[in-house]
């Protein structure tokens, strides 16, 4: 229904103001061009629809699909940040071109052909994955020595290295994704579905990937992302199955720092900052540490009993509040990065300074044209109103995501949670923790496995453990953020780490 109220009232603006979305949606064909100029839509030749037949810089290829009615893909190549591959960018277009979601793709380095294709998606709830992009693992980083005249610089280590990646800015709001009238996606399971039809629509609409391999990654809120979008993308699969159609080849999912099991938390905060989990010596004050002991267990019992035991809105929230700023304060008032404790917050809120050079890279008119960057907002990393909303619905504490994490790796899908031993905020002994507890068929098995070192070029990296289809890693120094091309290399390999 408001689907249909926005289809009505896009057609009745597109009529009225004369410009901007004429859309005239020709049935008959499924390749259509978009006029960068928003002045012109309309139809081309027909399928079939190979990424490769996408070859305009100025101009985005519409695609639709029968089974998709209301979403189209539309596309188009660009020259941004690694002259190596391919690369395309756009918008996933729902609801009859009412929301739009940003998403960059970049070819394999290796083979496109062949390569796995994997997903990434950054955090917030809120945050653009133009930020996991551009710092951690994208092809190129943001130039924050004013070296390149291009405003990047290219990465070796990319992810891309031996996979199809795309980043996608979801939900709508974030980064250079938006909705004409102001819908908004407020809980992760809604999300799951948009997210689920680009990734059909870009798997059947593209027919070189039919059957590839597919990976969803991404970090921080991921956590509670990505549980939640496998699983639907799972569910949905067994739908198609049933209807002889062809099933998405959800493969595994990388879940780097994240928040997923939210009872664990605030113990973990405890240890990387007064214990000796992340440093030999802990940083933080006795005086801050011994406030900090005497509060968690009060913080622990108000959680178990009011957002873990049962749920109850009022209350879970109040017990959050008195666990935030008792377990956060102290490590605010320390200066240090929340992302990574080796180092001091800089910058904004967001703690890095390459932040605001990333905003600004993103905001300039030539680094929009060449994206294709059509919403009428400026960059944020960060979209406030995005947290906020899924905050009111209690979207973090609401529902206990492990839960999706033990469906999946019963069902064959194979998980890897690892984390970058530095970081504060999603910290690799929250994360610990509730692997160890986590309730599966092979958590037996997982708790007997042994530990032992994973190594890059004969140095350690880190620490490992598996059981079934579950990794756990930890990444040594490394903070919220970070490359870890290696382990992504052996990961898509099925090899161990
Ligand atoms: C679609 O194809 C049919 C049959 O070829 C034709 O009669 C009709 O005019 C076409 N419609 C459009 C919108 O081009
Ligand atoms: C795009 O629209 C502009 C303005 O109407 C027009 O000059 C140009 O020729 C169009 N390009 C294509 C490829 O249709
Ligand atoms: C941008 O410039 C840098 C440094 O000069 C170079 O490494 C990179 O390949 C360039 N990127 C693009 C997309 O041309
Ligand atoms: C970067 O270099 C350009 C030209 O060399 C200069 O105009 C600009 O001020 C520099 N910016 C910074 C932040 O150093
Ligand atoms: C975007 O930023 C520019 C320059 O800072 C400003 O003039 C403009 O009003 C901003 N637009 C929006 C939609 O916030």
């Amino acid at each position: 229904m408001l689907a249909l109220l926005a289809l009505l009232f896009g057609l009745l603006q597109s009529v009225s103001s004369n410009v901007q979305h004429t859309f005239s949606l020709n049935p008959n064909s499924s390749l259509w061009t978009y006029n960068s100029s928003r002045e012109v839509f309309k139809a081309r030749n027909p399928s079939p629809s190979y990424l490769s037949s996408v070859t305009s810089e100025h101009y985005f290829t519409s695609l639709l699909h029968p089974a998709f009615p209301s979403y189209q893909i539309r596309v188009k190549k660009s020259a941004f940040c690694d002259p190596t591959v391919n690369v395309y960018t756009g918008y996933l277009d729902v609801d009859y071109g009412a929301k739009h979601l940003f998403f960059y793709f970049f070819e394999s380095r290796r083979n496109p052909a062949k390569d796995d294709v994997m997903m990434w998606i950054n955090g917030g709830p809120g945050c653009s994955s133009s930020m996991g992009l551009l710092m951690e693992l994208g092809p190129c980083s943001i130039d924050m020595d004013n070296v390149s005249a291009n405003g990047t610089v290219w990465n070796p280590y990319s992810w891309n290295a031996e996979a199809n990646i795309f980043f996608l800015d979801q939900p709508i709001g974030v980064g250079f994704s938006y909705a004409d009238f102001g819908e908004t996606i407020e809980t992760t399971e809604h999300a799951a579905q948009n997210v689920h039809a680009f990734i059909s629509i870009f798997f059947e609409t593209f027919p070189q990937f039919t059957g590839r391999a597919l990976h969803l990654s991404g970090e921080s809120y991921g956590g509670r992302y990505l549980p939640a979008f496998a699983s639907y993308i799972y569910d949905q699969n067994q739908i198609l199955k049933a209807t002889g159609k062809e099933p998405l080849n959800l493969q595994s999912v990388l879940i780097g720092n994240g928040i997923t099991d939210i009872s664990t938390l605030y113990p973990g905060r405890y240890e990387i900052e007064c214990g000796l989990a992340a440093l030999e010596v802990p940083f933080q004050k006795i005086s801050t540490c011994v406030r900090m002991k005497m509060a968690l267990s009060r913080c622990q019992d108000a959680m178990t009993k009011h957002c873990v035991d049962s749920f109850d809105s009022m209350n879970c929230r109040a017990a959050v509040s008195f666990c935030d700023s008792e377990m956060s304060t102290g490590y605010w008032a320390s200066g240090r990065n929340v992302y990574d404790i080796s180092k001091m917050c800089e910058g904004d809120d967001l703690c890095y300074k390459e932040n605001t050079v990333i905003k600004h890279f993103l905001d300039q008119p030539a680094t929009r044209e060449l994206l294709g960057v059509q919403s009428p907002n400026n960059f944020s990393a960060c979209n406030r109103e995005v947290g906020t909303n899924f905050n009111l619905h209690m979207d973090k504490w609401a529902v206990p995501s492990q839960h999706y994490v033990a469906g999946l790796l019963e069902r064959g899908i194979r998980m890897l949670i690892y984390a970058g031993t530095y970081d504060w905020q999603c910290n690799w002994v929250a994360n610990k923790l509730w692997v160890d507890k986590l309730d599966w068929l092979a958590r037996d098995a997982y708790n007997a496995a042994e530990w032992r070192d994973w190594v890059v070029n004969g140095r350690k990296a880190g620490e490992t453990k598996k059981a079934g289809m579950l990794t756990f890693a930890t990444i040594r120094g490394a903070g919220h953020m970070m490359k870890a091309q290696a382990m992504v290399s052996r990961w898509l390999a099925q090899r161990e780490l």
